[in-house]
């Protein structure tokens, strides 16, 4: 007999998302589902998964253990948001605004709004409170249903603000049950100060900030934003080089607006993942399918900008890439935190299939962050990150659209979110 300190029995259906690779092609499609599954946990790692027969010859619940049925509800892993600007001040619904009258992205982005004020807004926020901020950000994330979420610095543009924001996300990994992946992205954008003096801003990024936030273990990835008037496909490779160089593991934002061949240089690079390829070119689609570069698709981004153009996710997923999803939540494209609705409107816009969104979200998204091992499906071993969502079967998640199916979330076993409320004190839950 094995000990649990969680079981949750009879979950209408237990989508798995097992597999030991990243999934492509047909495997996306496909869910590993158990009708009628129980599963549980020790010490927040799942020891046990299968059926209540199983169950009840080799499993038994610890005296003060916890126990759940699932009936009438359908268990997912933890969702893994992949890609997030978490850590900013202030918001930009006045530029949304601008937008409903007609005005672009970019046309805005010229004006001086857009990212850069964003960063003056992250620049004047005080550490605490940005912390505060975003533990309330956070809380919403997991209500609606993401464990683990990648957060990015990029709105500080200086060394202090930078490592402000990085900062923060530390503290917010200890403090928060949602577990933080931090990326440094000091080159998304070129700060006001060194408008002119690119040359000047990305010496300062090499020779001086990335060292400091790799000598003191502040971010695992690095990140930039190669797009027209932003960082030249030129300037991504050097930075790209010197962050490599650095120790750090690559992410690009490639291919959002025009198509600067990011993603060839994402897959020459071996950069773990490239992100938005709205824009990508067929060359682009022809790389990224043959290689292990994650192709991240942010479709919450065209809808909330407007846009006609999305990524081509079919194209890429019917030539064997590893696509995975994420919110992209920051103040400007993507002002959401449910990874839900991500799944929702990859469905709907990017003739996605249900089975391949979840997959996407999940365990493709876990390896877009180097966590494959840990977390993004259910398996013996891993973290017991769950979901148990209000829905019969998981085709209720995208059809019966724009509402939070996520009833109860348990994070590294233990029950964080209850009849859709934050449990303040997880460990409570157990006794
Ligand atoms: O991923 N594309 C670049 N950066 C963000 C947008 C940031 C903003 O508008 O504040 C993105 O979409
Ligand atoms: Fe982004």
């Amino acid at each position: 007999m094995k000990s649990a300190d969680l079981v949750v029995s009879n979950c209408n259906q237990l989508l798995t998302c097992r597999s030991s690779l990243p999934k492509r092609k047909k495997d996306l499609q496909d869910l590993q589902i158990l009708e009628k599954g129980c599963i549980a946990s020790y010490k927040g790692r799942i020891i046990f998964i299968g059926h209540e027969r199983e169950l009840n010859k080799e499993v038994t619940l610890e005296k003060n253990g916890l126990w759940i049925n699932g009936k009438g509800l359908t268990a997912v892993p933890g969702l893994v948001d992949s890609h997030t600007h978490l850590p900013f001040g202030g918001s930009r619904e006045e530029e949304f605004l601008l937008r409903l009258n007609g005005y672009t992205y970019q046309q805005l982005a010229q004006k001086g709004m857009g990212i850069k004020s964003t960063v003056e807004s992250t620049r004047k926020i005080p550490e605490n409170e940005l912390f505060e901020l975003c533990l309330s950000r956070l809380d919403s994330m997991l209500r609606h249903g993401s464990t683990t979420v990648e957060a990015k610095s990029g709105y500080g543009l200086n060394e202090k603000d930078e490592i402000k924001q990085l900062k923060v996300l530390k503290a917010l990994h200890r403090a928060h049950p949602v577990d933080i992946v931090s990326t440094f992205m000091g080159a998304h954008e070129v700060p006001r100060e060194f408008k002119s003096k690119k040359r000047e801003y990305m010496n300062l990024l090499i020779q001086r900030i990335l060292p400091q936030i790799k000598k003191n273990n502040l971010a695992e990835f690095f990140d930039i934003f190669c797009e027209q008037g932003v960082y030249s496909l030129e300037e991504t490779r050097e930075l790209v080089k010197a962050a490599q160089k650095a120790g750090f593991p690559i992410k690009i934002h490639t291919d959002e607006f025009v198509p600067l061949g990011g993603t060839n240089l994402a897959v020459k690079e071996k950069a773990v993942s490239a992100e938005h390829l709205i824009a990508i070119t067929q060359k682009g689609i022809d790389l990224i399918s043959k290689s292990n570069t994650v192709a991240t698709l942010l479709p919450a981004v065209p809808f909330f900008l407007m846009q006609e153009k999305k990524p081509p996710a079919r194209q890429l997923i019917e030539n064997g890439a590893i696509v995975a999803l994420a919110s992209d939540f920051n103040p400007g494209s993507s002002m959401t935190e449910s990874m839900f609705f991500v799944i929702q409107l990859a469905v709907f816009t990017l003739k996605m299939r249900i089975e391949e969104a979840i997959n996407a979200a999940t365990i493709n998204a876990a390896y877009a962050i180097k966590r494959e091992q840990e977390i993004g499906s259910l398996e013996l071993g891993k973290k017991m990150d769950l979901l148990l969502c209000e829905v019969p079967n998981y085709a209720h998640l995208v059809y019966h659209m724009g509402i939070n199916p996520v009833q109860h979330v348990i994070k590294n076993g233990k029950l964080v979110v209850q009849d859709r409320l934050l449990v303040r004190d997880p460990k409570e839950s157990h006794t």
